[in-house]
Order: C-alpha cells, then structure tokens, then sequence
C-alpha cells in the first residue's frame, strides 16, 4: 500500500458508542453537521427541464432545488411562508408557478411570492416582497448538484479542496444512467456505513469472493482537504480489465488504463462516488434515524450500450465471474449476497455489538482504517463532545 496518509499506531476511535445510537446526539447532527454542510442533490440530468425540482432534506432544514425559466439553479428552504407546509414535495415538474398545496400561495422559480389567495382576508396591507421562499444555495461540479442550506456558504469548489484532482476524470454528464436509483434500508446509524466504506482492512476478508481482480496491497488513499477521502486500488494485473469489467460486456469508461482500477471519492460528510473501468456510480448514506440508515445507489455506463446494461449489471457481472470461478473450484462458497449486501450484513453486526455495555473499540490498523479516524475527526468537529 502507498502510504499517503500520516496516521501513528495506537490512534483509537474517537467518537463514542453513544454516537451511533443516541438519539440527542443524532438531533445534534442533524442540526449542527447536516444542517451546516453541501448536500448531494442528484445530477444535472434530474433538472433537464426548467420547472424540475428535487426536494432534499438538509437535516432538519427541507430544501428544494428548481431550475429557472431562465436556466438557472436556485435552491430555497422548502418551507411555505405562510404556515410553514413543503411547497415542493418529492421530485418533478412545474409549468410556470409554485403553488403551495395548502392554501395555493404562489411563489415565481426566483423564490418570490407572487399572489396570496383571499389576500384582503389574510392582510390587506400584507407586503409580498417581505415573504419570498428563504434562500439556500445551489452548485455544481461535473454533474453533481449539491445543495447547502446557509444561502452564502462557503464555495462549494472551496469545499471540495483537492478532491477533484484525485478523483477518475469521468464527468457523470457523458455517461448513461440506467434503471432507477436503488435503495437499501439498513439497521445501523449511518457512520457505521461510513467507517465501513472508510476501512480497507475487510476488503481480502468480507469481499474475498467477490472484490476479486483489484491489489488490495497496492492501494492508495488520500486525505482531500480537512474533510474528504480518496481511494483508489490497481487491477491485479496492470493495464489489463479486472475479471469482473471484462466479464460483464461493458465498455471500459476508462481511456487511461490506470483507471481500470477502482476508485472512491468521499465527500464529507455522506456521499460517496465510485468507479471502476466500465462504470460510475454514487452512493448517497441518509441517516433516517439513529439506528436506520437508507443508501441511495445510482449507476451510470457509456452511452449507447444494452443487452446486459442495467442497473443489476455490476451485480450480474459478479455473479456471473462467481459461477466461473466456482466452476473452476477456486471459491470456497457461494456468496449469498452482493458486495453491498455483504457490507450491510456486517454494518448491522457492528450496530448490535456497539451498544453492548462491554463495547470499547480494540487498536485500529493505523494506515488500512486511517479513514476511519478522518472522519470521526470531523464528525466531532461539527459536533463536539460535551462537557
Ligand atoms: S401553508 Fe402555504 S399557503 Fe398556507
Ligand atoms: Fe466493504
């Protein structure tokens, strides 16, 4: 492994048990980290249109993200001001207007409030340039729209720091989306997820029979600014498509051969973009609870390709080099589930064992769990310990 990050032996967890079952500390996360961070808010591709929105929940803050008449990207709180009801609930398309569901306050996509209904009713003198939609900002990069809650946040090219230039040069933009976007609900906090996908010490163990083809010990990961994560690790043989991209019918993304190894990008605090040779993908961590967790996985390929694209392809692909490798005898077991499947089986091991009164954490492996203690650095940035 390149050892790119400084961590020291000895280093330990940080965060306490209680952090991943709490519920004060969840409130305090979700007002104090979710509340002050970018957000994913899905692709460019999902505002094509002018009038598409996308409501996303910012912690406790309800955005919505819309795209002008005039082709712009705003974001506003999504909280009518009037009584306080979601204008824009879910995802879609207006014509012209918001218009709040309850009372059919009319808002422009600019955020201003146009008409109140039974206006002489309301307030006579009422001054609608007072009542616009609040605020939020909107940005994107390479595709990806991200939404933040403060409306003069700091920049989001200043956020994302270096992470940029680590990351596989694809723009999601060029690529294809298949299938819908499939979702995962999990029975563990959400940064059990995270210290899972930061920990590259259960690759060899947990994806024995899955995660094959890729150089565990050639693996290279990299702190990006204060708060972001880079990972990338090489095919086993350099230069040539690891079994499961060859094996599954896709082009290779991929003009670099460097890139047909495969890559994360960690954007603080819970998205994750991956890619390998012949595909891209993000992974969205939703806290729904302090126990419960909904990932939110989308694909993209190069455009232009069927038969065995789908959004089930990276997952038919595994299974399909699975049964030739089984047929050969190489593998030991049938694996049940696919390698997110096998993530969350031990997520929600950790979950039960975590809250155990015995629980304190055992010595971490300095450089292959480094990105552990990045991020629960973080995390206890935004929310300290008390006391
Ligand atoms: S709550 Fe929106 S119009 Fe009444
Ligand atoms: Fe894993």
């Amino acid at each position: 492994m390149t050892d790119t990050v400084t961590g020291a032996r000895g280093t330990t967890q940080t965060l306490p048990p209680r952090a991943y079952f709490d519920a004060d500390w969840f409130e305090r996360e979700q007002l104090e980290l979710f509340g002050r961070t970018w957000h994913y808010a899905g692709t460019a591709d999902d505002y094509a249109a002018p009038g598409a929105y996308r409501s996303i929940q910012a912690g406790r803050h309800p955005l919505v993200v819309v795209r002008g008449h005039d082709g712009e990207l705003r974001a506003f709180h999504n909280v009518c001001r009037h009584r306080g009801t979601a204008v824009l609930p879910g995802s879609g398309r207006v014509e012209r207007h918001i218009v709040c569901p309850y009372h059919n306050w009319r808002y422009g996509l600019d955020g201003c409030l146009l008409a109140v209904t039974q206006r002489k009713e309301v307030d006579p003198g009422l001054d609608r340039s007072e009542l616009g939609l609040h605020p939020a900002a909107a940005a994107v990069w390479r595709g990806l729209v991200f939404v933040h809650p403060d409306p003069e946040p700091e920049p989001l090219t200043d956020w994302l720091a270096d992470l940029p230039d680590r990351m596989a040069p694809y723009d999601p933009e060029q690529l294809a989306e298949v299938g819908a976007a499939r979702q995962y609900h999990l029975k563990c906090n959400w940064k059990v997820f995270m210290e899972n996908a930061l920990d590259n010490y259960h690759l060899g163990y947990v994806h024995k029979d899955t995660l094959v083809g890729y150089d565990h010990k050639r693996q290279e990961q990299y702190r990006c600014g204060e708060r972001h994560w880079y990972f990338y690790e090489p095919p086993l043989e350099p230069g040539r498509l690891p079994p499961m991209d060859a094996g599954s019918g896709l082009k290779p993304i991929a003009q670099d051969p460097h890139w047909y190894g495969s890559s994360f990008g960690l954007i603080f605090p819970n998205l994750f973009v991956l890619t390998s040779a012949t595909w891209w993908s993000s992974i969205q961590v939703i806290p729904t609870g302090p126990e419960t967790t909904t990932l939110e996985l989308r694909a993209r390929f190069l455009p232009g390709q069927t038969g065995r694209i789908a959004l089930g392809a990276l997952r038919e692909a595994a299974s399909g080099l699975v049964q030739r490798v089984l047929a050969q005898g190489i593998l030991r077991r049938q694996p049940a589930y696919d390698l997110v499947e096998e993530d969350v089986f031990c997520c929600e091991a950790v979950q039960v064992g975590i809250k155990s009164p015995r629980f304190s954490v055992g010595p971490l492996a300095y450089r292959l769990e480094g990105g552990i203690q990045t991020f629960q650095r973080n995390v206890l940035d935004y929310v300290p310990l008390e006391g």
